[in-house]
């Protein structure tokens, strides 16, 4: 059977396709489609010899008669890692570690490589010179014997490499510079990204050796690289975050040997990336002054409680129509909440601009900082600043009514453990008892009622 030499694959999302289509079957996009050589012939594996086709069948089995597989793993000097890892990198495990350039991928994992010195790693990178990476060595600190580093982007030539040096663990930065001499398509393309990811991935479970595959993803998610791989890899990554703030958030979105829900959070400083152990009390500002429009909300970055600072500004729109602008919240959920505002509990919005912020460069996505953007907005709309020491956990609903949110016993302890005397809850969450915490809970079920309580005194 003759071999297909060439083929289009979708920019988008990799979908392969014998012939030219303007519209992608799979994810939709337009004018996605690109012409790829692809020549498998004559591949054989990767340093071993051809083993050929040996057709082996495999039987099905029982699920009681499979053997248990307790993971190994290697536990790194850097918590934060550990935890999203999901307690340690497992031998012989693929992770892609994705994010914008300039994000701090490659500092981490240099950092990584040379606080774990008992772990021989090799570090292959096809993007800096030896000299960038020696100087961003030594910005970090760290010293280790055991770190070699590479400069290659033939992955034949790596291969090679590995062979002699037996690394524990490989750093592939980037897998868009990779070029695999099976495939004519230049770096970066499609269906180099795959041979490559494929062909390590082999390596990695045939030689139980960990493998880190840095991808870069840009801004509107153009290249799609990374989204192609995440189905062939065992476990992703992603750092997030804003460049101009120090804060990173490093988190799980795929691990098959772990939760998805971990989150680790990082302070990019002039020396390397610094875990933080406790996250709420960098992002709430410790200042003594009261000041209007600041609420904060006890929020959960999967498992993790976070509390998050929320600043808004009230102003009596200037020109035409009203601004809404956000940083870190979703602008529609908060026209929604101002919509709520202004029609089930009267609060006159509508000719009035809004800016909301959440601080420390972070985004939100929980419904339950709705209560806290609810009181910000109110605080800054009547220049009453919350009483200081207040939080707030709650969904806001349509109807203006307070909904309860899931694991609500470990946002209080968390807004309890920060020195915080009130968290205001919705009365519909179930099983709380305010008298189980040292914190004084306020369970409220509309909004008029948060509002009496805040600002009735003044
Ligand atoms: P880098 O790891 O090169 O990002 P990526 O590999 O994701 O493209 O990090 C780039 C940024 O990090 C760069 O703008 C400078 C900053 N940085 C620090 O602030 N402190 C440091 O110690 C280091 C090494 C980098
Ligand atoms: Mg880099």
């Amino acid at each position: 059977m003759a071999k297909i030499k060439k083929s289009y694959f979708c920019q988008n999302c990799g979908q392969q396709s014998p012939q030219w289509l303007g519209k992608c079957p799979s994810c939709s996009e337009w004018n996605t489609f690109v012409e790829e050589v692809v020549d498998k012939a004559a591949k054989p594996s990767f340093f071993k010899k051809d083993t050929g086709n040996n057709n082996r069948i495999a039987k099905p089995i029982l699920i009681d008669e499979v053997a248990d597989e307790k993971h190994s793993r290697i536990a790194f000097v850097d918590s934060e890692l550990n935890r999203v890892l999901g307690g340690g990198l497992v031998h012989g495990s693929l992770v892609l570690f994705g994010g914008e350039p300039g994000i701090g991928k490659s500092t981490l994992m240099l950092q990584m490589a040379l606080q774990n010195a008992r772990a021989r790693v090799l570090y292959v990178s096809g993007e800096e010179s030896l000299k960038q990476i020696k100087m961003r060595a030594d910005r970090v600190g760290a010293k280790s014997d055991n770190c070699y580093l590479l400069n290659e982007t033939r992955l034949q030539n790596i291969f090679i490499q590995i062979q002699e040096l037996k690394p524990h663990i490989l750093i592939i930065d980037s897998i868009q510079t990779l070029q695999s001499d099976y495939l004519d398509s230049s770096p970066g393309s499609i269906s180099q990204i795959r041979e490559c990811t494929a062909d390590l991935m082999k390596f990695a479970k045939e030689t139980q050796t960990s493998v880190f595959i840095i991808g870069h993803i840009t801004k509107d998610g153009t290249i799609a690289g990374p989204k192609v791989l995440e189905h062939m890899v065992d476990t992703v990554l992603q750092f997030e975050g804003d460049r101009n703030h120090i804060y990173r958030l490093l988190r799980t979105t795929k691990n098959r040997f772990g939760s998805t829900n971990e989150l680790g959070i990082y302070e990019m400083q002039s020396g390397g990336l610094i875990p933080v152990d406790n996250p709420s009390d960098i992002l709430i500002t410790s200042s003594n002054e009261e000041l209007s429009g600041v609420a904060i909300s006890s929020t959960l970055e999967g498992v993790r409680p976070l509390l998050v600072e929320i600043q808004a500004l009230v102003s009596t729109a200037a020109y035409g129509n009203p601004q809404r602008t956000t940083t870190g919240f979703d602008t529609k959920r908060l026209n929604m909440l101002l919509a709520v505002l202004e029609k089930r509990c009267g609060f006159k919005l509508a000719a009035k601009d809004v800016f909301l912020n959440i601080t420390g460069g972070i985004k939100v996505n929980d419904p339950a900082v709705d209560l806290a953007v609810v009181c910000a907005v109110l605080s800054s709309n009547v220049d009453i600043p919350i009483p200081k020491g207040s939080s707030f956990a709650a969904e806001v609903g349509l109807s203006g009514e307070i909904r309860p949110v899931s694991q609500i016993d470990q946002r209080i302890y968390e807004a309890q453990k920060l020195g915080f005397e009130k968290i205001y809850i919705s009365k519909y969450n179930k099983g709380i008892k305010p008298k189980d915490f040292d914190i004084e809970v306020v369970q409220v079920g509309k909004i008029e009622e948060v509002f009496r309580s805040l600002f009735a005194g003044n």
